[in-house]
């Protein structure tokens, strides 16, 4: 469905909120420039969380991989590696920025509550109220071998296991009283007592008794992102999150659906509707004229799908070892191989190999497409393509469509790679009045116009549509 009548637009009023998400273990940022620079300097960090910030975007995100992905015992190909703790590298961006949010994904599968809580707390009052932590609950078995619980919960028990993990982090960031520091020199205590409270819990996953260490910050406490697809995923959102941070961000149909699935699961979690932000993970690439950003498109899918990227997605795909094998000559005669672990771990699965081997052959067939240009025509898409009127124009639909709050930009370039969105992109957007001119809150929770945590609400609040 595309709403495309003027004097129908459900959101006339809409801004759209960009996040930039610096990737650090993918083969979508381009290393073989000269331009490229380092995935792992400090340098580069600041450039790029400076660079959104000057283009007033609502928050610096960073994912969490803990380990190197691995196909068949060895490290993935694919992969730019480099990702220090998010946490660590936040609080230094703390520090040399001033209002752009913060945002640290951190799993719930092998944390354990008290330390997390913890640990974002600091993060949230270090930044003055720009923390967000988006909620994620990993690859398990792949992960957790790295704390030798490899297959330690099955898909529904991370998720409650995320749940419960929520809940005693909410408690212990509530359990200080606003004004729970009196801050005056000659007040008879330093805090009034009884003002901390004990935090006590006994749930099928945790087992917590403390007194938590640290006051609220200046929006209560992290704003609360999640990233997961599935319905749990959606359902765990609508519940709990401020944010979602999603995969359904290319396509106008698509990102529709996906929000209305979302207002819908909002609706019967008893949340207003509009209570959640969605911000797809999306690549935007820029042109003077259409051609050129074309242009510069295929230049970058020839850049990012290398020979050896080429090889190593097939043989995901095909489920064998393709490295040795021609890109530019014709898909593998193989039929793929589907097993039950593919050996494979972090790397893309897929559903039904055959399917789309047959999918493929069909259509490099008659396109007469090498091996190399059916990964780039058919692999996984993303992004947006465009002038920067021709994309200003497009999101200002999405947004006033009701499809998207906004786009988490992975920029294809690190560290000049946000920097033609910001001087190109921003200005358009304003023209129109999607987009703002300046920061008016101070906060994470402020840039996404969030309302106060969903713990701090009356019933009735939680039901408010307004
Ligand atoms: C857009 C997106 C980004 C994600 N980023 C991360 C990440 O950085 N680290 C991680 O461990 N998991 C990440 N995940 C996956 C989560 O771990 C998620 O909990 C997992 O996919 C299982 O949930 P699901 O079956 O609901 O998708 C991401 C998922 C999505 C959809």
């Amino acid at each position: 469905m595309t709403r495309t009548d003027p004097l129908d637009v459900p959101r006339p009023d809409a801004r759209l909120h960009l996040g930039v998400f610096f990737q650090g273990v993918n083969h979508w940022t381009v290393w073989s420039d000269p331009a490229s620079g380092s995935q792992i300097d400090p340098a580069n960090f600041r450039r790029v969380a400076q660079t959104a910030e000057r283009g007033l975007f609502d928050a610096f995100f960073l994912g969490e991989g803990l380990r190197l992905r691995e196909v068949d015992g060895q490290i993935h190909d694919l992969d730019v590696a480099g990702r220090p703790d998010a946490i660590t590298q936040l609080a230094a961006l703390a520090a040399v920025t001033e209002r752009i949010g913060l945002v640290s994904t951190s799993n719930t599968t092998f944390n354990e509550p008290a330390d997390l809580a913890r640990r974002l707390s600091g993060l949230d009052l270090l930044s003055e109220g720009r923390a967000g932590w988006n909620v994620v609950t990993t690859d398990n078995a792949w992960t957790g071998a790295n704390f030798r619980r490899g297959g330690y919960l099955d898909h529904a028990d991370r998720y409650r296991r995320a749940e419960e993990f929520l809940t005693v982090a909410r408690a212990i960031w509530d359990s200080w009283e606003d004004a729970a520091v009196s801050g005056a020199a000659d007040a008879p205590a330093w805090a009034a007592p009884g003002v901390v409270r004990q935090v006590r819990h006994q749930g099928p996953q945790f087992d917590v008794d403390l007194a938590p260490t640290l006051p609220r910050s200046t929006q209560g406490h992290p704003v609360i992102f999640q990233a997961g697809d599935s319905g749990e995923g959606r359902d765990f959102a609508a519940r709990n999150a401020d944010v979602i941070f999603s995969a359904h961000g290319n396509d106008f149909d698509d990102a529709l659906a996906f929000a209305d699935d979302l207002r819908r699961r909002l609706w019967a979690a008893g949340r207003p509707e509009d209570d959640l932000r969605i911000l797809p993970g999306t690549e935007i690439i820029i042109g003077a004229t259409e051609e050129e950003a074309l242009e510069k498109k295929r230049w970058i899918r020839l850049q990012q799908v290398t020979p050896a990227t080429a090889l190593g997605i097939a043989g995901l795909l095909w489920g064998i070892d393709l490295s040795g094998r021609d890109a530019d000559g014709p898909l593998p005669k193989e039929d793929p191989v589907v097993a039950e672990n593919d050996g494979s771990f972090g790397a893309r699965r897929i559903a039904d190999p055959r399917q789309v081997v047959a999918e493929w052959r069909e259509k490099a067939d008659a396109n007469r497409w090498s091996l190399r240009e059916t990964v780039i025509a058919l692999g996984p898409q993303r992004g947006h393509v465009g002038t920067p009127a021709g994309l200003a124009d497009k999101f200002a639909h999405f947004v006033w469509h009701d499809a998207v709050d906004g786009f988490n930009v992975t920029p294809y370039l690190i560290p000049d790679g946000l920097d033609d969105i910001v001087d190109l992109l921003v200005p358009a957007l304003q023209e129109r009045g999607v987009y703002r001119t300046g920061y008016t809150g101070a906060t994470l929770r402020a840039h996404l116009d969030l309302r106060e945590p969903l713990t701090h609400r009356t019933t009735t609040d939680r039901r408010r549509t307004g």
